[in-house]
């Protein structure tokens, strides 16, 4: 059984809970990559359509191909949540539709979904919520409005625009979501944020006294062409790996020494007479 949205909301650590792990996937492999290391929650982000699909921003990616990920990560049957992200224009237009999105991705695999915005996206998180499926919040630097803010920019950095941070957040939680993701802020909103609510909170950027952590398994694992942005810390460097590895395979095929004898079906006796 994988951990559940209740689960995930009990975990506040002045209750005395570990933080909470959260790592993105997009793929079979990496779900069970990532699931093997104990991450709590798998996130289907968004994100895949510019860690992997070559977009610049998140606002490429539909309903389907959200799915089509989704149905990959879920393949690898992992204990940790799967959450997948609503991309941009599924929960913004008709409550319906939002309903309907949100439903297409529990039924591709997903254990709840992650939607951005906090006061004006209420009454969504309450239809989908009140369809059955856990909702997670996601405030602070909401990457889908990253034209709306004219670039991926830190936000919430007057005391003002902290106060609506946490108005949002307390919003979101008056309605029933278990979880929120806190992305790009200065420390001191993260802590006051996570300081607010009764539900964890889950940081990027967000210094370290959120409930938890999130990072993408591209950034962490040195899997990116970009420089890593200042709140990725890189576990390994797996780039330079890659592509070493591919250059050996290229220089043996080039030169015969691949295949060898031993990678190399024997050839039955018929065919040699
Ligand atoms: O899509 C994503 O990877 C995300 C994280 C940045 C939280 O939403």
């Amino acid at each position: 059984m994988s951990l559940s949205a209740p689960a995930i909301r009990a975990r506040k650590r002045r209750s005395g809970s570990q933080p909470l792990v959260m790592v993105t996937a997009y793929d079979e492999p990496s779900a069970r990559f990532v699931d093997a290391a104990g991450v709590d929650i798998i996130l289907v982000g968004d994100s895949v359509a510019n860690v992997v699909l070559g977009h610049h921003d998140t606002l490429h990616v539909t309903v389907e191909e959200m799915c089509h990920h989704v149905r990959a990560v879920a393949a690898a049957k992992p204990r940790a949540h799967i959450v997948a992200d609503m991309p941009w224009l599924s929960y913004h237009v008709d409550a319906g539709d939002s309903v309907r999105n949100a439903g297409a991705l529990i039924r591709a695999g997903a254990h709840s979904v992650k939607l951005e915005g906090g006061q004006i996206r209420r009454s969504v998180a309450r239809a989908i919520l009140d369809a059955e499926i856990p909702v997670m919040g996601h405030l602070g630097l909401t990457p889908q409005s990253v034209l709306a803010f004219g670039g991926f920019k830190v936000q919430a950095k007057t005391r003002e625009a902290a106060k609506w941070l946490v108005e949002d957040a307390i919003s979101l939680q008056d309605e029933g979501v278990y979880a929120i993701v806190i992305e790009g802020v200065p420390s001191a909103v993260g802590t006051l944020a996570t300081e607010s609510l009764e539900v964890p909170t889950i940081g990027i950027g967000a210094g370290p006294d959120t409930d938890g952590q999130v990072l993408v398994f591209h950034d962490l694992l040195g899997l990116t062409n970009r420089a890593p942005a200042k709140f990725v810390r890189q576990y390994a460097d797996l780039g330079p790996v890659i592509t070493e590895a591919l250059e050996r395979f290229a220089a043996d095929v080039r030169s015969g020494a691949f295949p060898s004898e031993t990678e190399t079906y024997a050839n039955p006796e018929d065919l040699l007479n």
